[in-house]
């Protein structure tokens, strides 16, 4: 990874359509990563639980989990 890559998880968030207004985006990939460093291979429910500090008002919550479980299938934190 260079250093102008985008991370994984970034990545997943624009595929996903994670990222709609950004407002939450930044808090829900720093949420995210640091719970995917300790939990990769997580469930869905497990990562909505750890994302919960977050309010998202435009997606629902479906496509940002959406984006976190994409990459942990990638399997690069
Ligand atoms: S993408 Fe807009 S608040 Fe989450």
């Amino acid at each position: 990874m260079k250093d102008h890559d985008l991370h994984t998880l970034q990545q997943t968030f624009i595929s996903t359509g994670g990222a709609q207004c950004g407002i939450c985006t930044p808090g829900m990939i720093m949420s995210a990563k640091v719970f995917l460093d300790k939990h990769p291979k997580a469930d869905r429910l497990a990562t909505r639980s750890a994302l919960a500090g977050n309010l998202c008002r435009c997606t629902g919550y479906e496509k940002i989990v959406d984006a976190v479980v994409e990459a942990m299938g990638r399997g690069r934190r």
